[in-house]
């Protein structure tokens, strides 16, 4: 049995997610996930919610919320959205955690130990009236490239220009609205990265198979420019975890905390902790330490390419850096952006469909489907209304849906409700088992290789290969000339829905445990040998007919959530 580490990059906390977020990494994620359960393997599937930094900050202000309590609200809020969505994380963490406090200033320490860290004294805005160094999204002033009167600190919203804070005419506080800005230093730490650049650039060239995507990146983040930038691991801000080394104070950084990207990351680790000390696993060090037993773990992320650069780059200077023996990435799954009917979505501007509304009009299959069946694998992909209604109504409608519901019908008019005897199996029966075999290891093959369009390709001609089937042996006709043969057809078609369900489970989950309730079986094994596995449910076995397994997406829908959705949320 092989074992796999999965983690799916780690949602930031400041609000719902949507279906663009969602498809970069965490539903994929769960896919592979599923799938090598299904498959019999040993998995670990890790997620959780990304809590500091100054957007949670500012989310917790707009709320009129403390930031702790706001985090705890909102993490709850998530990990219900992403039951709903059936993620099946064996854990959902917290980068706020005890455990991940314990541990980042841990990393710190070794880190600081092995001369990977520097400390330097730069200029930073301060407002005496808030008592605080002000992050950049925290000052606004009039933008000197077009004149807008509330650009922010790093960027103009409106003519889109990067700013640094010392641009802005009329600066101010937007915690406090204070005008009496002023440099002041501060001391930071640094992540020492360039001192790695060698170390990670071999560690990468020796990577087997990953994604152009995930290499080029992180490519040209070794070697664009200056090449490998050191990086600040640490912010003047309240909320987040102390600057420490280990459980010792860090001299001249009293009130400061690490950067959000430097602790988020680690919290992958922290949270196969948290999941031992939730009493939902015994021992997290098999999964993440090489000398307690996770030389043999398979370890794979899921992410957006936003994120590449810190899961290639970042987070290995960390782990290598700290020259203690935890696991390193295997294997990272990126991908590219899905659009929302020509634009982006947009989590500031309240743009596109987020993941409780979707659930708000259909439930979390109809979703899956479309979302990973379109999936931003090798260029960006866009949501149409158009296109979700046709993916939706074609493949789980009109193929799977249907298939089942002539299948199970027509048994239940002509025989009943059990299994029918039938006959031998003919040529025709002996061609589709020979097209499924061929197909069900492409399926296998695509999914192991993370190919997420193509394995949704192959089930959809999985699908679809029985409806062929259906539609040439045609047991309604052949019913009136050979009632054995007839009830042969059925037979084997009943067991298709069976194994359907088997195949269709890492995708659609809730419409594959309908279709192993309507079969009436726990049998969910994986079809090694398929004239075997048709064989699952014998003559006489009890089943029902399953209500109606997917409604099709009507124009009139489709237009009136087309135009709910074509605003803003607030
Ligand atoms: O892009 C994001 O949503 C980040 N919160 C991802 C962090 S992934 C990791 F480092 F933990
Ligand atoms: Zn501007």
């Amino acid at each position: 049995m092989a074992r796999h580490l999965i983690t799916s990059a780690i949602p930031y906390i400041n609000g719902i997610k949507h279906l663009g977020n969602l498809v970069g990494s965490q539903l994929p994620a769960d896919l592979f996930a599923r799938y090598q359960r299904a498959r019999g393997n040993e998995v670990l599937f890790l997620c959780a919610t990304d809590e500091h930094g100054t957007p949670a900050e500012l989310a917790a202000a707009k709320a009129g919320q403390d930031v702790a309590d706001y985090c705890a609200e909102m993490h709850l809020v998530q990990a219900q959205i992403a039951e709903g969505f059936r993620l099946s994380f064996d854990h959902f963490g917290r980068s706020s955690s005890p455990e991940n406090h314990k541990l980042t200033q841990h990393f710190a320490a070794r880190l600081y130990e092995a001369g990977l860290i520097g400390e330097v004294v730069e200029k930073q805005m301060y407002s005496p009236t808030d008592g605080r160094f002000l992050p950049d999204r925290y000052i606004e002033g009039t933008c000197p490239n077009c004149g807008y009167d509330s650009a922010r600190g790093d960027q103009c919203d409106n003519c889109t220009k990067q700013l640094d804070p010392v641009d802005l005419i009329n600066p101010h506080s937007t915690i406090s609205g204070a005008t009496d800005l002023e440099m002041r230093e501060t001391k930071h730490l640094y992540l020492l990265q360039s001192k790695m650049k060698d170390q990670l650039e071999e560690w990468i060239d020796t990577r087997e198979g990953w994604p152009v995507l995930t290499t080029s990146i992180a490519k040209k983040w070794l070697n664009d420019g200056d090449g490998l930038q050191d990086r600040g691991i640490t912010r003047d801000l309240d909320w987040g975890i102390p600057v420490k080394r280990g459980d010792e104070d860090w001299p001249g950084m009293e009130g400061k905390v690490f950067y959000v990207w430097f602790d988020a990351p680690i919290e992958y680790i922290a949270c196969a902790q948290e999941w031992v000390n939730a009493n939902k696993g015994d021992n997290w060090e098999r999964w993440w330490r090489t000398d307690k037993g996770a030389d043999d773990v398979t370890y794979t992320q899921f992410m957006g390419k936003d994120n590449v650069p810190f899961h290639t780059l970042s987070f290995p200077a960390t782990i290598l850096g700290s020259g203690e023996p935890w696991k390193l990435v295997d294997y990272i799954k990126s991908f590219n952006y899905l659009n929302y009917d020509g634009g982006q979505f947009s989590t500031s501007r309240g743009r596109g469909v987020f993941m409780d509304q979707a659930l708000e009009i259909l439930p979390a299959d109809y979703w899956r489907w479309w979302l990973l069946s379109h999936v931003p694998e090798t260029s960006d992909s866009e949501f149409t209304w158009e296109s979700f209604q046709s993916g939706v109504n074609k493949d789980l409608a009109d193929v799977l849906g249907n298939f089942v519901s002539r299948v199970t019908k027509f048994c239940r008019s002509k025989f009943g409700l059990n299994v029918p005897e039938g006959g031998e199996m003919g040529a025709r029966e002996q061609a589709l088992i020979d097209e499924l075999t061929t197909r069900i290891r492409a399926y296998e093959a695509n999914m192991e290789a993370m190919e997420v369009r193509k394995s949704a390709h192959e089930l959809r001609a999985i699908w679809s290969a029985g409806n062929e089937y259906l539609q040439e042996a045609a047991p309604w006709a052949t019913f009136k000339e050979d009632e054995a043969r007839a009830a042969m057809q059925i037979r084997l078609a009943l067991n298709l829905i069976r194994l359907y369900a088997v195949l269709s489970a890492p995708f659609i989950p809730d419409a594959a445990a309908r279709l192993f309730s309507a079969m009436n079986t726990l049998d969910t094994g994986w079809p090694d040998d398929v004239a075997t596995a048709l064989g699952a449910l014998p003559a006489g076995h009890h089943f029902d007919v399953p209500d109606n397994l997917f409604s099709k997406i009507t124009d009139e829908q489709r237009e009136e959530w087309q135009t709910r959705f074509a605003g803003t949320r607030d």
